[in-house]
């Protein structure tokens, strides 16, 4: 099975972060995304409801909307032949479309996705296959339990484009092996010497103590977990900030953070500041890296038992997807 198979095959089953509840206030407010390849969109309908759709005109599959947050109003529009749909999926009218023998609007609804809100996340699923998600979350649920997460608001979206698959790149996020040597503005405020991860199902959990002369200023604080397959979650001590590591269908993949916090309005320079050192350098080793891996003539050496042993559960869980 090649790499966008295996991609398509993982995707289908997994659960996706969209978007934060206060980015969709009110009634046509949407974020769209295109989830390894697939256009997915959720929206607020008039009572309040949020629901996931795939991206998709149900004439000759136009995506509805561009990707990213808008607002569509009381409808949507398709932008190709004018098809209309009420904000809850149903075809309203297929404008101009003519007579047709047959034609039923009401199996021509958008396709709708499965939705979960969690702490004020909503999340997507691209099928009815996909895993439970209680059970796949609950190892990083147990750890925010008190953690007002519900309170904060969205703050900012970044992305960052690089040059390698997207499996390369989690395997970068999932040890913390590399931050002595790489990331030398990071390793001064954590104890390398007491980093670990710890594996639990299909979460991986960093445990990066802070040294004690930086537990005043230092950015990072709390909990920095990744959940399988393409999310890294990374909590401050005043908001967090969701990592998608989204595939791309060119090979390649897009960063992209979700920030919230829990005064938006607030002075949030540092943590961004902190964030582009640590992505370029990483952004870097990883285009490095995929350049050798491409070329697929040597195999990867050993993983360190000690440090990589996240790395080796995603292998895992790749090798379990490939089947
Ligand atoms: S593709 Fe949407 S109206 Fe034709
Ligand atoms: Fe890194």
């Amino acid at each position: 099975m090649d790499d966008i198979a295996l991609t398509r095959r993982i995707f289908a089953r997994s659960w996706q972060c969209l978007a934060h509840e206060s980015q969709m206030a009110d009634a046509g407010d949407y974020v769209a995304e295109t989830v390894a390849g697939v256009p997915v969109l959720i929206l607020r309908d008039a009572d309040g409801i949020i629901r996931a759709f795939r991206n998709a005109c149900r004439h000759r599959l136009s995506p509805l909307v561009a990707d990213g947050a808008g607002a569509c109003g009381a409808e949507l529009s398709c932008p190709y032949h004018g098809w209309r749909y009420a904000l809850d999926g149903r075809l309203k009218s297929a404008t101009g479309f003519g007579p047709m023998d047959g034609f039923d609007a009401r199996a021509l609804g958008l396709v709708a996705l499965p939705l979960k809100r969690w702490r004020g996340f909503l999340f997507v699923a691209l099928s009815d296959a996909a895993d439970d998600f209680d059970a796949w979350i609950a190892p990083v649920a147990a750890r925010l339990t008190d953690t007002p997460l519900e309170s904060w608001r969205f703050g900012a979206r970044r992305t960052h484009d690089v040059a390698c698959r997207w499996s390369v790149y989690v395997e970068n996020y999932l040890e913390g092996y590399h931050v002595p040597v790489l990331h030398k503005s990071l390793d001064a405020e954590i104890d390398s010497a007491a980093y670990r991860v710890d594996v639990e199902d299909r979460i991986a959990i960093h445990y990066a103590p802070l040294k004690p002369e930086r537990r005043d200023d230092a950015v990072y604080e709390g909990l920095w977990a990744w959940a399988w397959p393409n999310l890294g979650i990374n909590v401050y001590q005043t908001g967090m900030m969701m990592e998608r590591i989204w595939p791309m269908p060119d090979g390649r993949t897009r960063l992209d953070y979700l920030y919230v916090f829990a005064d938006p309005a607030a002075d949030h320079g540092a943590t961004f500041a902190m964030s582009d050192i640590v992505t370029a350098e990483d952004k870097a080793i990883c285009e490095a890296v995929e350049i050798n891996v491409a070329a697929g003539d040597i195999a990867q050496g050993p993983l360190s038992p000690r440090h990589e042993n996240a790395v080796l559960r995603f292998r895992e869980l790749l090798d379990a997807a490939r089947g």
